[in-house]
């Protein structure tokens, strides 16, 4: 009998357990969507908007260049290029905004052989896009 009751108790844990874990994945998948779950989007958040302008691969397209370390990667989502460096921790590496604003407005102010497209300068993002963009990059 106690051994049919361990038995059952790891049933039910088990089932909680995949339960529980696939309700997390779906949470996170509609925080952040695809580039087709973000059209569907009724009303995003702006850290939102910021993930969804940055994996759009027709406006920051980050991903072409970049590992975005998070706490859980939305599952099937292709994982980002390492032409550039993970972005990570952007708060304490980018206390000044100012600083990252210019990074992405037209990185080649900070590295002048800089392969990143300057998409302020070349008004690939608005200046409201890319502080979109920041508003998503502090939530990382
Ligand atoms: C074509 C490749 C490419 C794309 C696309 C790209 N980057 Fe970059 N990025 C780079 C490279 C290369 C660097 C390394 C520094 C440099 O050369 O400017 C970099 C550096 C950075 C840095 C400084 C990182 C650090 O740790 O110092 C930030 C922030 C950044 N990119 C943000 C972005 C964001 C946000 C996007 C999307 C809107 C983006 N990048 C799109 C190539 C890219």
């Amino acid at each position: 009998m106690l051994r049919f009751k361990m038995t059952l108790n790891t049933v039910v844990l088990a089932i909680v357990m995949t339960v529980g874990s696939s309700f997390a994945s779906n949470v996170f998948a509609e925080s952040f969507p695809s580039e087709k779950g973000c059209k569907a989007l009724k009303n995003p958040t702006t850290v939102q908007k910021g993930w969804c302008l940055s994996v759009n691969r027709r406006k920051g397209n980050c991903l072409a260049c970049h590992v975005m370390v998070m706490d859980a990667w939305p599952e099937g989502f292709p994982q980002g290029g390492n032409i550039g460096p993970p972005l990570v921790a952007m708060k304490q590496r980018f206390p000044d905004r100012e600083k990252l604003r210019s990074q992405i407005y037209d990185p080649t102010t900070v590295n002048s052989s800089s392969r990143m497209p300057p998409f302020g300068k070349h008004k690939i993002l608005s200046d409201e896009d890319i502080e979109t963009i920041i508003e998503f990059l502090y939530s990382i």
